[in-house]
């Protein structure tokens, strides 16, 4: 008899809502799995309305949102206020919560602890934790708290430090079968999907093949089961560094500052506000008030 959690029957989803198994079904039917991050209740909007099937609160958050260089200094009540954001907004996608450096490796309790936290606090349908070895058990702890969890394996950045830097993963013989076994064990463990970062394109359709549950890839190739890429990364508001993997659809950063530029403009040379974007007084309050022609009368 397999030993693999059930995966989690949780609540009712909300009307609306992408039912969970949809997932599994698709991979089943070979349709393609989109999963962007969102890390604000606007960018959760814009998802929704693209269509997507699951929003990633990444803890590239720390990067993208909070200005810090790596992912490791968000702590868990900046992902849980930045999910809740995301929770409020998003209606169809699943929205998964990821949990941040420091919140799941100590022990099994403190990482059920966490994904009950991100559940309950942050509004969210599911978690994920980066890692493979002794996060094994800590994603099988989850799963068996009846808590739906993505695992995620390749380049994981809360260990890049120890991993080298931000570089491709399983690129040996040796590393890609440690990678393969990872994902199969992360399954085994009752993960419903796993990200598959910066993994040889071959690799990742293997590792995709052997799996019953979705792989999500990101810089990992065609041959996965779905793909992610960061929200800001997609629609150009982060423009300063370009992974290889990242096709940009939007230059929103160099828009805004035209836009912004336009505003600065028009508030120096008196153009804005206008008559129209103003608020006026009727002429007897205006003439009450001795402001009659002073052009802020409406009459
Ligand atoms: O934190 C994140 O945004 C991620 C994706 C890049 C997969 O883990």
């Amino acid at each position: 008899m397999s030993t693999r959690p059930r995966t989690p029957a949780a609540a009712t989803p909300a009307p609306g809502k992408l039912p969970l198994p949809e997932l599994a079904e698709m991979k089943r039917r070979g349709d393609r799995i989109v999963m962007i991050t969102a890390y604000d209740a606007p960018a959760a909007r814009i998802a929704d309305g693209a269509g997507v099937e699951l929003i990633l609160v990444g803890d590239t958050a720390a990067m993208v949102m909070l200005g810090h260089t790596s992912t490791l200094p968000v702590t868990l009540d900046e992902m849980i206020f930045l999910t809740r954001a995301v929770t409020r907004a998003a209606r169809r996608p699943v929205v998964v919560g990821d949990l941040p450096f420091g919140s799941y490796e100590v022990s099994d309790e403190q990482a059920v602890t966490s994904a009950i936290r991100m559940l309950k606090e942050g509004g969210a349908d599911l978690v994920k934790l980066e890692g493979a070895g002794r996060m094994v058990a800590r994603a099988r702890a989850i799963a068996e708290s009846n808590i739906g969890i993505l695992g995620h394996v390749g380049l994981t950045p809360q260990s890049a430090t120890k991993l080298g830097g931000f570089r491709a993963q399983g690129r040996t013989a040796a590393a890609a079968i440690e990678l393969y076994d990872a994902a199969l064990a992360l399954e085994q463990a009752g993960c419903c999907a796993i990200v598959l970062e910066a993994v040889p394109a071959p690799v990742a359709a293997r590792i995709t093949e052997a799996l019953t549950v979705p792989t999500i890839g990101i810089g990992a190739g065609a041959g996965c089961d779905g793909q992610v890429l960061v929200f800001h990364d997609v629609l150009g508001i982060e423009d300063r560094i370009l992974p290889k993997f990242v096709r940009r659809y939007a230059s929103l950063k160099a828009d805004g500052v035209e836009a912004l530029g336009a505003y600065a403009a028009d508030v120096r040379s008196g153009r804005f506000p206008s008559a129209d974007e103003s608020y006026h007084l009727s002429g007897s309050v205006a003439e009450t008030l001795g402001l009659y022609g002073s052009g802020l009368a409406a009459g």
